[in-house]
């Protein structure tokens, strides 16, 4: 039996939840910022995420006769993240930020100088991740310093965390991590060459405005560009540039620069981008979708990650959006996944599940059997629907761990779209 569940007075589901042990509770005390919330026994939160926890308050509310708890780990849906940035960094970095981008507004450079503090600063928190652990989550926490509020300053932040951390996790490069978190913490410094008025307007901008803020792309380009062009002996990585450039170009839609050209929504100069670029691209697109401001509320991280899930095929790339969630769906929604079962999905199954071309891809509608621990886009799903010849087919089970031709494009959103399906599957 849990050695928890057999002291008294505890009324906190103890299916959900484990209590912390003191030791591991103590590391969490000093300038850290929680990533999780900590509950008391009648669950309770504590001490919430985002927030740095002293020993003093932890021995305070101990006093007081109060226990701490996390949320269990889900046998089903991947590990709890516990995962946490050390708060001191984090705001060196984004006071610094402030600071840097305060100078590149009113004089329309970066110096040389400042790209090499702006370096530092994303490598000393890079070093102070190394040390925590690599496969948890340290992205709960990613809104709080907005107290430095501008929105241009936050997001820049926000952007270059999580592109640091998606490369952290999927490469073990440290080049390829520093160059991929300066790329996506300087992908809007052009926007520091547009009028604050455009930059800081509420609501819809007339087209001669939107016009101008499309330009930041280029203006991102220029800035870095000509760090070199007065310190020609000083390296910026092309990928950095690059970043600045295009992060804005699509998939299957035309994105900017260049959104009027022929070849503007061709898919395969998207997928000529670097990966790191068109992974920039989803990093922006994710905070965006969470980021509150004074005209807009932000969504939920779960509410963003489907949105991102859906937006396969159209934003970007299937593979591409895979990859992202792959790496970060977990850490950012704390530990859950981001379908549940009997959801509807879409699927699509490349044409070598059929015996065909590769390329000639087929759509199937299924539903959500089972989660996995770990795997939150490959469960086992059934597969009831031929969405390419609209009817239904013969059901077959397939556990997408190890399919690899079929990968989910859509999580089924909509009611009408829902209940439909579901007639089809009583048929
Ligand atoms: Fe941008
Ligand atoms: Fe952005």
């Amino acid at each position: 039996m849990n050695p928890i569940s057999q002291k008294e007075n505890v009324s906190i589901d103890l299916s959900r939840y484990e209590e912390i042990s003191h030791s591991f509770f103590e590391k969490l005390s000093g300038e850290k910022v929680l990533s999780f919330n900590i509950f008391d026994q009648n669950e309770n939160i504590i001490f919430q995420a985002g927030k740095a926890i002293t020993k003093d308050e932890i021995v305070e509310k101990s006093n007081q006769g109060i226990r701490f708890f996390i949320p269990r780990l889900s046998e089903k849906i991947g590990n709890y993240d516990y995962e946490i940035f050390s708060k001191d960094k984090l705001c060196t970095l984004a006071e610094n930020t402030a600071s840097t981008y305060s100078s590149i507004r009113q004089t329309g450079k970066m110096t040389y100088d400042q790209y090499v503090q702006t370096h530092r600063d994303m490598v000393e928190l890079l070093t102070g991740l190394k040390s925590e652990d690599r496969y948890g989550g340290v992205l709960g926490l990613l809104k709080d310093i907005s107290n430095f509020d501008y929105y241009t300053y936050v997001h820049s932040v926000n952007v270059g965390l999580l592109s640091m951390i998606y490369q952290y996790k999927t490469s073990y490069n440290a080049d390829r991590i520093r160059t991929m978190s300066m790329a996506g913490y300087l992908h809007d410094i052009g926007k520091l060459r547009i009028s604050k008025e455009i930059v800081d307007k509420p609501g819809s901008l007339s087209k001669q405005e939107m016009n101008a803020m499309l330009e930041h792309t280029r203006e991102g380009y220029r800035i870095l560009a000509d760090i070199e062009k007065y310190s020609p002996q000083k390296k910026i990585s092309d990928l950095i540039k690059f970043g600045a450039l295009f992060h804005h170009r699509k998939f299957s839609i035309y994105g900017y620069p260049n959104r009027k050209e022929r070849d503007g929504a061709s898919r395969e100069f998207y997928l000529k981008l670097p990966e790191e670029v068109r992974i920039l691209g989803i990093c922006d697109v994710y905070d965006a979708l969470t980021t509150t401001t004074p005209w807009r509320q932000g969504n939920d991280s779960r509410t963003a990650l489907r949105a991102i899930l859906n937006m396969s095929n159209y934003y970007f790339s299937v593979s591409d959006v895979h990859l992202f969630l792959k790496a970060l769906a977990l850490s950012l929604n704390h530990g859950r996944g981001i379908i549940d079962e009997g959801s509807f999905v879409m699927i699509e199954a490349s044409g070598k599940s059929i015996g065909k071309e590769p390329s000639s891809a087929v759509y199937e509608f299924a539903r959500v059997i089972e989660l996995f621990k770990g795997r939150p886009l490959n469960p086992r799903i059934e597969v009831f629907y031929d969405a390419t010849l609209n009817k239904k087919r013969n059901r077959i089970q397939i556990d997408l761990r190890s399919d690899n031709y079929r990968k989910i494009v859509r999580v089924i959103e909509n009611s009408r779209m829902n209940e439909m399906l579901r007639k089809v599957l009583m048929e």
